[in-house]
């Protein structure tokens, strides 16, 4: 897939072949890793009308907590290390999926989930969304058990929100 011919939002499958052709070429990437980061750190690699690409690098602990990416969906690859996705369960413990380098996920505009690293080693991941990520919602559970939706700019960091005592 040339990334100048796209004149249309990306499905899954097309996002999937996507991150699938960037991780499979490492010049692409490489330079935008940080492996002595402490904090998740995140690079820009594409933004058009239809997708944006970012490169991200994962340490010990990281963690964004749960949150949505509004009506975007997307696709991620991990090219180094492993990544643990949380998905939202209602009533119940969230559905643990574990995502090793050389692994392809994705996930549509409806999911809930919360991606954190907690292995030694440090994770990379290509993460591709259609439409371009514009807002995000982070959630947080208050004292009383009630869920309550943040929303935030694509462009603030994703943490876990403490909720208000
Ligand atoms: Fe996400």
């Amino acid at each position: 897939m040339s990334m100048v011919e796209l004149d249309h939002d990306l499905d899954l499958a097309e996002l999937r072949e996507l991150v699938g052709e960037i991780a499979a070429e490492p010049d692409r990437w490489l330079p935008l890793v940080r492996p002595d980061a402490v904090e998740r750190h995140f690079e820009q690699l594409v933004r058009d009308d239809h997708v944006d690409v970012w490169v991200i690098s994962w340490a010990n602990g990281n963690d964004t907590g749960f949150h949505d990416h509004d009506v975007s969906r997307g696709a991620v690859a991990v090219v180094e290390g492993e990544l643990v996705e949380e998905r939202l369960v209602v009533g119940g413990a969230p559905r643990v999926l574990r995502h090793r380098a050389g692994e392809t996920f994705d996930f549509d505009a409806s999911h809930v989930h919360r991606m954190h690293q907690d292995a030694a080693v440090p994770a990379v991941s290509i993460h591709a969304y259609s439409p371009p990520l514009w807002r995000m919602g982070t959630y947080v559970v208050e004292p009383d058990g009630t869920l309550r939706r943040q929303s935030i700019s694509y462009a603030e960091e994703l943490r876990p929100v403490e909720a208000a005592a």
